[in-house]
């Protein structure tokens, strides 16, 4: 056989992979639905923590109960990832972390409670290439971390700590359950949010699941649980978009790294990623992001992984932007 024969018949069996794919898994639903977990698996000790997840948290994740009859203030938190080094351009780009905060009436004790990663954003965004393993090795897995205190000055002085509602005790613990439920269901990490166009109309293809979906979820459940949340001002939050046309669906990391029929897909996402190592912070991954994306933009492809699997997303301009826009409460 000819190379170039070669080439169409690799080509032929990825397309007649992809169609068996797509029929498996009939119409194809957007967004993407987040796929949840019925446990979360142990952490592969590669995997390490620049910064200990939730320090002060309790190991288990336990929740103090609250009584029944406590009257429970809920807060909205929000503050910008601030880097020295970076610091005036992050200003510009509001990149913001944002958390729920409580407390209790009857103790006046008082809680944080965020959702974030526990191998810091660049894990979660860009595998590592490891060269004794054929396929990407991700450190993606995010949680949720509830821990007693509010710090008012690290959410106050360049951010928001503002009061946005009540709950009972009783609605508290039940929003607590929720919350372990959640956190065992929803194991990882995802940075993008990839849309079809910029325009008001445009098709999600993949939701973002983030530090701000967790606080939009959370608010959500505590509508449903009788809340009434109000905020005197705009709340708005962080980004992060991909533009591309429809997404084709390519494959697991046992389809497509352990099959040699599909070596060149395999290369192909070896190579995209090697453009993107994982960076230590949220800072200098927004940095690197606005730099390393002519790269994208030259072959207007990009590899998404979700739900541990490959997504091919034929880029569009403007390729990528980092947003800070209106979420108005539930
Ligand atoms: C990302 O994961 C690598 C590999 O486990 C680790 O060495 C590095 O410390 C992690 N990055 C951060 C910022 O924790
Ligand atoms: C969420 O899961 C993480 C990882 O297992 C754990 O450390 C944390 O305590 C859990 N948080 C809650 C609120 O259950
Ligand atoms: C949380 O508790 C600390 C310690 O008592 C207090 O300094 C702080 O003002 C409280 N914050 C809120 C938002 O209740
Ligand atoms: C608030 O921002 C200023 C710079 O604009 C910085 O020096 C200060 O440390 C920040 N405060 C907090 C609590 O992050
Ligand atoms: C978006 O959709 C609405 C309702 O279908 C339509 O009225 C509007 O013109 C559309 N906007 C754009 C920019 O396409
Ligand atoms: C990968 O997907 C295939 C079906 O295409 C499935 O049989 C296999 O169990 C999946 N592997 C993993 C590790 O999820
Ligand atoms: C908040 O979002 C709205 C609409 O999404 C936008 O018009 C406004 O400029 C944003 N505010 C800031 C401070 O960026």
């Amino acid at each position: 056989m000819s190379h170039s024969e070669l080439v169409v018949c690799l080509k032929l069996l990825l397309v007649l992979h992809l169609v068996s794919q797509s029929g498996a898994l009939g119409r194809q639903q957007w967004p993407v639905p987040y796929r949840r977990f019925d446990h979360r698996p142990a952490v592969d000790s590669y995997c390490e923590a620049l910064y200990p997840f939730c320090p002060t948290g309790d190991p288990n994740g336990r929740i103090p109960l609250m009584r029944d009859s406590d009257v429970i203030s809920i807060y909205r938190l929000q503050t910008p990832v601030w880097e020295f080094k970076y610091g005036d351009l992050l200003g510009k780009l509001n990149i913001m972390h944002d958390a729920v905060g409580f407390s209790s009436s009857e103790t006046g004790a008082n809680y944080t409670m965020e959702w974030y990663e526990l191998f810091q954003l660049g894990n979660c965004t860009f595998p590592h290439l490891r060269a004794e393993m054929k396929a990407p090795f991700w450190c993606n897995q995010g949680a949720a971390c509830f821990f007693e205190g509010i710090d008012d000055l690290h959410w106050s002085q360049n951010g928001t700590l503002e009061k946005i509602g009540v709950i009972s005790g009783s609605q508290f613990n039940d929003l607590a359950q929720w919350v372990q439920d959640d956190n065992k269901t929803g194991i990882y990490y995802e940075t993008w949010t990839v849309l079809s166009d910029p325009g008001p109309n445009a098709t999600v293809w993949f939701e973002s699941y983030d530090c701000s979906q967790f606080v939009h979820r959370t608010y959500r459940k505590l509508k449903e649980l009788g809340a009434k949340l109000s905020s005197r001002s705009q709340t708005n939050y962080t980004k992060i978009y991909l533009y591309s046309g429809e997404p084709t669906y390519l494959g697991n990391d046992s389809d497509i790294f352990g099959q040699p029929a599909l070596k060149n897909l395999a290369v192909d996402i070896r190579k995209f990623y090697h453009n993107f190592r994982p960076h230590q912070s949220f800072a200098e991954l927004a940095i690197s992001l606005l730099e390393a994306f002519t790269d994208v933009v030259l072959d207007k492809s990009f590899y998404l992984y979700y739900n541990f699997e490959y997504w091919h997303l034929p880029m569009k301009p403007p390729y990528m932007q980092i947003t800070y826009e209106e979420v108005p409460l539930p």
